[in-house]
């Protein structure tokens, strides 16, 4: 896609469609480049009522003799714009204009915002937008296509917001199609070749333990969770930079390429989604992606994920199991679809040991998460709190959503364990489910200070939005580029 920037409506392109927000209270005289006729469309239809300023509608006033088809999105109120308002209203605009079969969209900038984060908003929104998800479809279809974004703007830093919107946004693609991918493709070697791939075009170290390499190490949980699966498991690390530059920093995956629940097996309903039980591990490999494309300076940022299937065949852990995790310490299995923590135990000591002092995990990881805070935001905790409030804000400020959770003592003693280190679960009386489960994770973070993105309720739409295709999303992606970016610059000022 070819991004651009002018200073005039009129510098436009004439095959684009122009795209503006439309706040509650402007008038058709808020838009000066509209034609006449366009004007006129547009107070009548204000006449009939506010409709077309309720934020996320559209109305596409047809192209005059002279004028481009513009399209309005209504913004709501002026003062409720935040930088995830405008990626959204960026990509209702993208979704609707290539549904029609545009490819040229243009962004007239009409809100007081920075011109940076202005610019990285609008791509991300018409890259989120135009994504397509249909890609086993073998009906005669034309597919979404987005060719051309042109930003009309004459503020500062808008290009270098186009460099970081077009970057992130392209890295969430990748991720997306790895998650919508089937499981029966998406295989942990597969994942693991296509990780190998993406970092030698990106100029990324990337290397792949084996299933006998993994063994080697020590990793009985992730082992553990392989046990039932015909399908090896991987660990893959990808890294940029050298890791004696001033500052490091580690993202953690989790990868289940299916989650079937293991012999405490899911319900059919259950495990329709549960190809998306690799999201953060897309997150950690689209987000490297990203990290490589953007060049920061002065850090060190390695990938690690940790993928294998979750499956209930004859070798299957059972409940009642006691495995050793590569840092020693031993968890007695009473839940098998309390996988992802088995698998992030190894992949987090595994972690430390490389000599990590900063890790952010990303992971679909507990239905809890998703009662909690449902599709609005990532659950966010870990330890000390000053990481995990850092990792907030930067996920907030790369166009994804956390909320800080805290982890009281009270959730790692509901993981104790009669005969071993800890237990798998806490068990519905604990509560808190998401929580236990961050505590169980913060056994094999010691050493570093780490925070844990619970993604459950944000990596899969189902359903699809006017501003999204249905399925993978991406999330993670942003706070990887932006976590890496706050540290970037931290580092420059020491
Ligand atoms: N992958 C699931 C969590 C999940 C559920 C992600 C729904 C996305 C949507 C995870 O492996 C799981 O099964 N967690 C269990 C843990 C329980 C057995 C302690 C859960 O949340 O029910
Ligand atoms: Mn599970
Ligand atoms: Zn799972």
């Amino acid at each position: 896609m070819n991004a651009s920037v002018v200073s005039k409506v009129s510098d436009v392109a004439d095959n684009a469609v122009v795209a503006t927000a439309l706040f509650e209270g402007e008038d058709s005289a808020s838009l000066p480049f509209l034609s006449p006729e366009q004007s006129a469309q547009l107070a009548a239809l204000l006449n009939l009522g506010p409709a077309v300023t309720r934020r996320g509608t559209t109305t596409l006033l047809p192209a005059g003799r002279s004028a481009r088809p513009v399209l309005v999105v209504g913004a709501g109120k002026r003062g409720d714009v935040t930088a995830l308002n405008l990626k959204r209203g960026a990509a209702v605009a993208s979704r609707y204009l290539t549904g029609l079969g545009f490819s040229h969209i243009a962004y007239v900038a009409r809100s007081q915002m920075d011109g940076e984060a202005w610019g990285q908003a609008s791509l991300e929104g018409a890259l989120e937008g135009a994504y397509d998800s249909a890609i086993k479809k073998t009906s005669d279809r034309t597919p979404r296509r987005l060719d051309t974004v042109t930003l009309v703007s004459t503020s500062d830093g808008v290009e270098s917001g186009v460099r970081v919107g077009q970057i992130v946004g392209e890295a969430r693609d990748i991720a997306r199609e790895l998650v919508n991918l089937p499981p029966n493709e998406l295989t942990p070697t597969v994942l693991a070749e296509r990780a190998q791939e993406l970092a030698s075009r990106h100029g990324l170290e990337c290397s792949v333990l084996d299933e006998n390499q993994i063994e080697h190490m020590g990793m009985g949980a992730l082992l553990g969770v392989a046990a039932g699966s015909k399908q090896p498991p991987r660990l893959i690390t990808l890294r940029y930079g050298s890791p004696d530059a001033r500052k490091r920093v580690a993202f953690a995956g989790k990868g289940l390429t299916f989650d079937s629940g293991g012999l405490s097996l899911k319900t059919g309903e259950g495990m329709e989604t549960m190809k998306s039980d690799m999201a953060g591990a897309a997150a950690v490999i689209a987000g490297m992606v990203a990290v490589a494309r953007l060049q920061p300076q002065g850090v060190c940022v390695t990938g690690y994920v940790g993928t294998t299937e979750n499956m209930p065949g004859g070798g299957a852990m059972r409940p009642g199991d006691v495995l050793t995790a590569m840092n020693g310490k031993t968890i007695e299995v009473l839940n098998t679809d309390a996988e992802g923590r088995l698998v992030l135990a190894d992949v987090l000591s595994y972690a430390v040991k490389q000599g990590e002092t900063h890790i952010v995990d990303f992971a679909t990881l507990t239905g809890a998460a998703v009662v909690a805070l449902g599709h609005a935001a990532a659950l966010a905790t870990g330890k000390p709190m000053s990481w995990v409030e850092d990792v907030v804000k930067a996920s907030d400020s790369g166009l994804d959503r956390a909320w800080a959770m805290p982890l009281y003592p009270e959730y790692r003693r509901a993981m104790d364990s009669t005969i071993a280190d800890l237990k798998n679960t806490g068990g519905r009386s604990a509560g808190a489910g998401a929580l236990t489960a961050a505590a169980f994770l913060s056994e094999f973070a010691e050493g570093a200070e780490w925070t844990h993105m619970d993604i459950a309720g944000m990596a899969f739409n189902r359903e699809g939005s006017s501003s999204s295709a249905p399925g993978g999303t991406g999330t993670g992606v942003g706070t990887i580029a932006a976590v890496t970016r706050s540290m970037a610059s931290s580092a420059a000022q020491e």
